[in-house]
């Protein structure tokens, strides 16, 4: 069981609030990024006060030790995703990893009328790198239907996959309306047609345990802030020999072996091949600190508490009759929703005078509009640290925004 008042202690963010509105802060935009617990921010410190140094370019003992945190902060990501160490590299998060294997992978493989599979409710950061490609090889992106909840199926994907198939790309949870996605069961129909499964992770790895053996996934990303990790980290898992047949996409110092003059160039084994110029390594160690931070909160224990304040945050704002809520029914602790006859930003802004960080538009996935029917949507997003009482907070402004909203108008 899972006392999140006693780890709000552990967020400096939570512990101080924001001087600048002089109110508590709600803070529920966790789909977006989340706060940092003191270990991360100590590990960070102690980079530079201890043990600043470069990993893999020097023979004195504190590159070696920095050698030693880079393979530990591996580890550790490995474990969390039941991955082989030499599976996991370092990017700068979800959206450097997709880059990495569309550019890295499937630009290298895909040929003139190959299929790239998509859903619409993909963030940007699966969606432009695939028509990149497509544009590059001469591929074809298409659309996997969603149910008319809003949801990824195997029956839809079944409806539309083929052996033109080479590549599905899809969110686990989707960052609007967190439906989860049953990435076991489409990894298995990709394979079948000979395609492969790239997950992009960033709304689940931080809240659930995702075993990249178990799903059989080919590639998954994920980002270390969306974990109380720093900006600036993430990690991409690849099957080893995948990624053995990816090339980097970025090239230097760091993950070659040996170049000349005539242009020969014989690069390192992955992942260091996939890791050119000097890592993120402040990033790095505090990535490892967060990550070993929320295995010990649990991730049962976060998904249950999610949960429980997803149901009771819908229940409150349907209660209120003041809101439409578009993912009601959906796994993930958030909750995509408008004022009636508030617009969008206009809700957001009411909120935030209220001391409440929603997030409102499109968040990055702007195809998923029209298929909402909606121009845009506030969302509320939970964590671990979330309570009851930031719920409160969001369905007690929600029955006065309309009225605020009017008044401070047309007044
Ligand atoms: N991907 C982040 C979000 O959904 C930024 O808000």
């Amino acid at each position: 069981m899972l006392d999140e008042k006693l780890i709000r202690n552990d967020f400096p963010m939570l512990r101080n609030g924001i001087e600048m509105q002089k109110k508590p802060l709600v803070w529920l935009d966790n789909a977006s990024t989340t706060f940092k617990p003191d270990c991360v921010l100590e590990a960070v410190t102690d980079y530079y006060t201890h043990s600043t140094s470069n990993s893999h370019r020097g023979d004195y003992d504190l590159c070696y030790d920095m050698d030693m945190k880079v393979l530990a902060a591996r580890k550790t990501m490995a474990s969390l995703l039941n991955a082989e160490t030499e599976e996991i590299v370092f990017t700068s998060g979800t959206t450097m990893s997709i880059n990495l294997v569309a550019f890295g992978y499937a630009a290298k493989y895909l040929k003139e009328g190959d299929e790239i599979l998509l859903t619409e409710a993909e963030h940007a950061s699966n969606v432009l790198p695939w028509y990149k490609v497509a544009e590059m090889t001469g591929a074809i992106v298409k659309f996997i239907p969603l149910t008319e909840e809003g949801r990824l199926t195997t029956e839809n994907l079944e409806n539309v996959i083929s052996n033109k198939t080479k590549i599905v790309a899809v969110a686990q949870v989707s960052n609007v309306l967190g439906f989860l996605a049953p990435i076991k069961e489409l990894a298995a129909i990709a394979h079948k047609f000979g395609a492969l499964i790239v997950v992009d992770g960033a709304q689940s790895v931080p809240h659930m345990k995702v075993d990249v053996k178990d799903l059989d996934c080919d590639f998954l990303s994920m980002s270390g802030h969306k974990m109380c990790g720093p900006t600036g980290t993430g990690v991409l898992f690849g099957k080893y020999d995948l990624l053995q047949k990816t090339d980097p996409f970025m090239t230097g110092g760091g993950m070659n072996a040996k170049f000349n003059m005539c242009g020969e160039v014989q690069y390192l084994e992955a992942p260091v091949k996939f890791e050119a110029g000097t890592l993120n390594l402040e990033g790095i160690v505090g990535l490892d600190a967060a990550v070993k931070y929320v295995m010990n909160v649990g991730f049962e224990n976060i998904q249950a508490h999610e949960r429980e304040l997803k149901e009771y945050a819908v229940k409150k704002l349907l209660e209120t009759g003041m809101v439409d809520i578009y993912n009601a029914s959906s796994e993930a602790g958030i909750v995509a929703f408008n004022i009636k006859d508030v617009f969008a930003q206009d809700a957001a802004t009411y909120l935030n005078s209220q001391g409440i960080a929603c997030r409102s538009g499109n968040h990055c996935a702007k195809i998923l509009n029209g298929f909402l029917k909606t121009p845009a949507t506030v969302r509320a997003s939970f964590y671990f640290y979330t309570t009851k009482e930031d719920v409160d907070a969001l369905v007690e402004a929600a029955k006065h925004a309309k009225e605020e909203f009017l008044n401070a108008y047309f007044i």
